[in-house]
């Protein structure tokens, strides 16, 4: 347990603390959004929002949630999905290693807890993706349990109740924010008090465009009392994603099918289908001939050019030169996954959003052409 006077923070009276979470609960039973995951305490439901909300707004996550449960509405039928149909329900939310974690962790449960979600803070947070803060959500949202969960939102509004000196976006002080957070939680009602601290770091005290006067904390927070809002909460700059240059091949054969290759497991979007793909750090090598000896396949070189597709990644910053080739139907070489697929047949197929960027840049520049 860290002393938080070390840190330079001073932590209320009990007073004070009561009162703090009387306030907020409040201002939450007056304003809380009306959410599909609030609607709910089943753990398994209140995971899928949680792991989903870690990548994109509410309003966005919300038919992805409800589609989920529809497909998959047990832990049970989670661990079974098919990999296909598991990757078609994260399309377009990206980072799909979450889901992948999800489905480890749902056959953990299967095996380990006879498919009941564990009810205990420790075993939750012993399950494949889920960390301190997810653990925090479902141990105090479904089951009761004071346990805060920490995330960029919840900092924020900490650092501000008390203006706290230290870097938000390094990971290591995040038990400092944690340390805070167990001292004011409401054992009450912890799972509304976080959602409470959610609900209010996306809006009225948000990163971009918060509005302190309307914050219903506002008269404990010490950045708002002493004027000093505007420095708070601390974030220094982060690394930027490492800037790469890669060539996709679009390749048609004589029935105008596509070439399709399902990437390896351990590469950048496992498990996905792509357009061939190879990485091109030298300007001057032969891109067409790389790809011909990797893949044993001759096409004739289309002397169409277009426009260079653009991804970041949190990691990575691609740039992808997109060159078209067309063949008569080859066979196609073993040791790798490749498939000739139908244009009409490419949703069937999972592909992650840069590659989905490279299909619709190339159907848009043909039919211009
Ligand atoms: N963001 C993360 N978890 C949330 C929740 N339970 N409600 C609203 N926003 C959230």
């Amino acid at each position: 347990m860290i002393d938080l006077k070390d840190y330079g923070i001073e932590m209320w009276e009990d007073d004070t603390i009561l009162s703090f979470r009387r306030t907020l609960l409040a201002w939450y039973d007056q304003e809380k959004r009306d959410l599909p995951w609030r609607r709910t305490k089943d753990p398994y439901a209140i995971w899928v929002s949680e792991i989903m909300l870690q990548q994109t707004q509410v309003r966005t996550v919300i038919p992805y949630y409800k589609r989920f449960l529809d497909w998959f509405p047990t832990i049970e039928s989670l661990a079974n999905a098919p990999e296909g149909k598991l990757l078609k329900a994260w399309e377009g939310l990206g980072y799909y290693s979450r889901v992948r974690n999800m489905q480890a962790a749902a056959q953990d449960i299967m095996t380990r807890f006879g498919g009941q979600f564990p009810a205990n803070h420790k075993d939750i947070l012993s399950l494949k993706g889920i960390g301190p803060y997810t653990s925090g959500a479902i141990a105090s949202i479904a089951f009761g349990l004071p346990e805060p969960a920490v995330d960029g939102n919840v900092m924020r509004v900490m650092a501000r109740l008390f203006e706290i000196n230290y870097d938000i976006g390094d990971p290591k002080n995040r038990k400092i924010f944690q340390a805070v957070m167990e001292k004011l939680i409401d054992p009450d009602r912890p799972g509304d008090f976080n959602q409470a601290l959610m609900d209010l770091g996306t809006d009225i005290e948000s990163a971009k465009n918060p509005r302190p006067h309307e914050s219903p904390i506002r008269f404990f927070c010490a950045a708002y009392l002493n004027g000093t809002y505007d420095k708070y909460p601390i974030k220094l700059p982060k690394k930027k994603p490492k800037p790469l240059d890669l060539t996709a091949f679009v390749i048609r054969n004589a029935d105008g099918e596509f070439l399709l290759e399902k990437n390896t497991e351990e590469r950048l979007l496992g498990g996905f289908w792509s357009f061939p793909i190879l990485e091109m750090p030298d300007q001057q090598t032969d891109k067409k001939a790389d790809f011909e000896e990797g893949y044993h396949i001759h096409p004739t070189w289309s002397t169409a050019t277009f426009t260079p597709v653009k991804h970041t990644f949190s990691h990575q910053k691609w740039t992808v030169t997109l060159i078209e080739g067309t063949v008569a139907s080859p066979q196609l070489t073993k040791g790798k996954e490749l498939r000739w697929v139908k244009k009409d047949a490419l949703s069937d197929y999972p592909m992650a959003t840069p590659q989905k960027k490279l299909l619709e840049n190339y159907l848009t520049s043909k039919k211009t052409q």
